[in-house]
């Protein structure tokens, strides 16, 4: 079993779109959140809301959450005009980061090797990295899930030490599971279910370190997660935590799944 609070990660993309609507969302979420699990929520359910860039300042701190950033660049500073560094988000009040989302490696061409590089950035700063990774549906219907995910973890990790892995989320997000309202426990067989896709994450991140490092990774799920297939997902004894975008967007969607987060922990 884990041993981590749930991990919930709120990824609100590039939304919403005035920092006065954000506030508002926090809010509804905080009031929610009392009702949930008053002072021992904390304990079972680590929250990481992850806003655009320039709410991530403005958002007040919160015992409820920790914020995160949906992207870093990995120079520390310098000529990359539109980019933003880990010391910025630091700064800024940031614990977590995402690296590597679909959409970065789709619409903006982001890399393995770039992935690797802010991985290994992120490492050298305070932050927790959660690495996406996820085949599209094309690779699936050819059945190369296992290979493209291989390679996507085998570049990320490289020469990353072993000893950073329990701080190191992996998110396993399939392309083609994102802003539909499929997800991936809804389709085909058992062997490329989320629990197959996680073991076989673990079997990628052992042969790689030549060990049994199974538990000390923790393997979150994203792809359209709602109120209605949350409880499916937290069924998974093995998962570590849900990534959420378009349903953590709304108090009337995002609650419940912290409820349910929440109730599977105290369980
Ligand atoms: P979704 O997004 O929940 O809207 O599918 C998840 C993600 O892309 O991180």
């Amino acid at each position: 079993m884990h041993t981590n609070p749930f991990l919930v990660v709120a990824n609100w993309k590039m939304n919403p779109l005035t920092i006065r609507e954000a506030e508002r969302l926090i809010r509804n979420f905080e009031a929610g959140i009392e009702k949930i699990g008053k002072n021992d929520f904390l304990k079972k359910v680590e929250l990481v809301i992850c806003p655009p860039f320039p709410y991530l300042g403005r958002i007040n701190k919160s015992k409820f959450f920790r914020l995160g950033s949906q992207n870093i660049h990995f120079e520390p500073r310098g000529a990359f005009t539109g980019e933003v560094s880990i010391r910025m988000v630091e700064d800024a009040g940031a614990k977590f980061t995402i690296i590597g989302h679909s959409e970065r490696r789709i619409n903006f061409g982001e890399t393995d090797t770039q992935v690797n590089l802010k991985l290994k950035a992120a490492l050298q700063s305070s932050l927790c990295p959660i690495i996406c990774v996820g085949e599209s549906f094309e690779e699936r219907k050819n059945g190369e899930t296992t290979q493209v995910i291989a390679k996507q973890i085998k570049k990320a990790l490289e020469k990353v030490s072993i000893l950073s892995l329990p701080r190191i989320v992996v998110a396993y997000e399939p392309i083609w599971a994102i802003s539909t309202s499929k997800n991936a426990s809804c389709e085909v067989d058992n062997a490329n279910d989320i629990m197959g896709i996680m073991i076989l994450i673990k079997k990628i991140i052992s042969e790689i370190y030549q060990k049994d490092v199974a538990s000390r990774v923790r393997i979150i799920y994203g792809g359209s997660v709602n109120p209605g297939n949350v409880s499916d997902l937290l069924e998974i004894n093995s998962l570590s935590g849900v990534l959420v975008g378009g349903a953590s967007l709304s108090a009337f969607d995002f609650l419940p799944i912290l409820k349910k987060a929440y109730e599977r922990e105290v369980k």
